[in-house]
This record gives structure tokens, sequence and C-alpha cells, in this order.
């Protein structure tokens, strides 16, 4: 027979595991992936992207300005910052900070990613979430540890509500799984190979998974589009940074009351960097390359190199809406990894 003692201590674990299921039952995988130009966000089907600014909130007066303020500031320990749009607007210094290894020590990489978890829930109406982070896969091995206790204190989310994988496992994970996080068809991740590059802002990121088997390489730094929007002001010399970087995707600029007609520049900057990417990607990948069953060209620089990179392998894929292909993977990446909890 039981004494008093253990059969309150049953029932108290018991519910306690009660309740921890029916936790897990209303749980939703909720993946954000801190870009260092911009945070994507995926979660059920809402999908949202904002820039990646933050700077020390200030009291606005104009109210409009005000009332859109509002829904990008966050507080860290006690001080208020603006992200997004507003800190674009509001700042004055462009941000550098996310090129940085400790970046994610940082109050401005919290304030983002608290900015991102709030916005998140509020779009999406979800409460309970397993959280899925990224970082690139030169930094994972070193840092997947402590961003998820970073995010854990600053969310007050339990650590066992997240999860940290590389990057370019996120944009993997988006071409071998369908949106319910089953194995996308004509998809076999047991016995296939694919190499990963993932083309971002200001690097570009390498991975290989082989028969089933994930690694990620610390591959010597590419850049992203941001290099192709360096080689585009050596050659047109009136452009800012920024503009350069609007070019990219428009292909002209207005100059003087005139449209010109930037074609052919950004072609050749585009296979520049494609030319470095190969460059990179033929070292980290080597000898295994002609034997991959496909090599997965992700972020939103994918459509700048995709073709050059085609023309060099033909067994190169693209995938639909590119830059969110790590934030889409990971969230379905977190919708198998809750199946799995739940035991379905
Ligand atoms: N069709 C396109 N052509 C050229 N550039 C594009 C296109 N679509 C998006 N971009 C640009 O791609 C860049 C990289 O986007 P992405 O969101 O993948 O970078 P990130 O994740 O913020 O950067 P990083 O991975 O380096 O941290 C952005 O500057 C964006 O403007
Ligand atoms: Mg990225």
């Amino acid at each position: 027979m039981l004494d008093s003692g253990t059969k309150l201590a049953h029932t108290a674990s018991d519910r306690a595991a009660a309740q921890k299921t029916r936790l897990e039952k209303r749980m939703n995988s909720l993946a954000i992936d801190i870009g260092r130009s911009a945070i994507k966000i995926a979660v059920n089907s809402v999908s949202t992207i904002f820039p990646t600014a933050v700077c020390p909130a200030v009291d606005l007066t104009m109210s409009e300005a005000a009332e859109a303020a509002k829904q990008d500031t966050v507080e860290i320990d006690g001080r208020r910052y603006f992200i997004g749009k507003t800190a674009v607007v509001q700042s004055r210094t462009p941000a550098s900070e996310g090129l940085r290894d400790d970046w994610i020590e940082s109050d401005e990489h919290r304030a983002l990613l608290k900015g991102a978890y709030q916005k998140a829930r509020r779009e999406s109406g979800v409460d309970e979430v397993m959280l899925i982070l990224g970082l690139p896969s030169r930094l994972h091995g070193a840092q997947k540890a402590r961003l998820a206790e970073i995010a854990s204190i600053t969310l007050g989310l339990p650590l066992e509500q997240i999860r940290v994988v590389p990057q370019p496992f996120g944009a993997y994970s988006a071409l071998i799984l369908d949106e319910n996080a089953n194995y996308a068809s004509k998809r076999d991740p047991e016995s296939e190979s694919w190499g990963v590059i993932d083309v971002g802002y200001y690097t570009t990121d390498f991975a290989l998974m082989h028969e089933g088997q994930w690694t990620a390489f610390a591959a010597e730094s590419v850049g992203g589009t941001h290099k192709a929007a360096e080689y585009l002001r050596e050659k047109v010399t009136h452009l800012d940074l920024h503009e350069a970087e609007s070019t990219l995707l428009r292909k002209s600029v207005k100059h003087h009351g005139k449209t010109i007609d930037l074609v052919r520049e950004v072609d050749e900057v585009a296979e520049r960097l494609a030319n470095e990417i190969i460059g990179s990607a033929s070292q980290v990948l080597g000898s295994r390359l002609p034997r991959l069953d496909g090599i997965l060209i992700a972020g939103g620089g994918s459509e700048l190199v995709f073709s050059a990179i085609k023309k060099k392998w033909d067994h190169s894929h693209s995938i639909p809406n590119p830059r969110f292909a790590v934030a889409e993977g990971m969230r379905r990446y977190g919708v198998g990894l809750l199946r799995s909890i739940k035991g379905e």
C-alpha cells in the first residue's frame, strides 16, 4: 500500500505529466531566421519579414509614427529599442553589428529576437511554441547552446522549447519536407546527398547532406549580395551602396531624369559573385560535387547567381521563395519535431 506522501507525489507528477502533454498538444512550430539584412519569420501559414535594424527608442510626437513605433518597440533590461522599419527611419547610423561573431551576445540582437518573437505571436495568434532558430554553419557548433540560453532568458521560454540549427539545414529542410513536414515527393533523404549554398547578404554559407549525415562547413568566407553591390559601385560610380543593392533587383537606375539600363553591368557582377561562390563550393564540397543528387541554391541572393552556377553545375536546384527558405524549412523541421515529441 502507498503511504499518503507517495500518493501525493504521484498525483503531483501525474498532474505535471498531463500538463506537459496538454502544452505539447497546443504547441506550434515558430521559426525565426535572424539574417544580417532581414529577419524572416515563419509560423503556420504566416510569414513575415522586417529589416535587421535596431536603435535606442525615442519619444515620437507625430501620432501616426508613434502608433507604428509602438509595434516596433522592444524592452531589454529596462532599455527601450526600436526595431525593423521604425529603426530604419529613426536611426542615423547604419548597423554593421551583425558582422561580429559575438553578435548574439549584444542587446541589439536580443532586441531583434524579442521583437520578432512578439511580432510572430501577435500576427499568427499562436501562444505556446517550439522555437527554431538558426546560426551560420561556421558558428553553429560553438554558439548553439549559448544562443538557446540567451533566447530562453530573453523570451522567458523553457530550453526544451528551443532548438538551434545551422541556417543551410533550414534551407535543406524546405527542400526535403513538404508543408506538413512529410518527405516531399520524389525525395529520399536516407539515400540522397545534397549540397546546400545559402546566398545571404553579407555571406554565402555552405553545407552538405550526405546520405542522411549532415555536415556544416567552416567555409572560408565568401560574400553575399552585399559584395555584388560593391562590385556594381566600381562600375557605376554615382551609386551609393543602398542604390547599388536595389539596382541588383531592378537592373536600371534613374539618373538626371533618364532611366539608365544596367542589365549588362548587373549580369557581370552577378557572374563575378557566382564565380567566387563556385570557387569556394568546389573547395568545401570537393570531389563529392559530381556525385551529389543536387545542389540547392537558397537565400535572397539565389536568383542573382543561380543561372551562372547552373551553367557550371547542371544539377543545381532553385527553390520557391528562396529568401524565406531558411525560415520556412526551420518551421517544417519544427513541425516534424513536435509530431515526434507528441508520439504521433
Ligand atoms: N531577386 C533578387 N536579386 C538580387 N538580390 C535579391 C533578390 N531577392 C532578394 N535579394 C537580396 O538578397 C539579399 C540577401 O537576402 P537574405 O535575406 O537571404 O540575407 P540575410 O539572411 O539577411 O543575410 P545573411 O544570411 O548574410 O545573414 C538581400 O539584400 C536582398 O535585398
Ligand atoms: Mg541568411
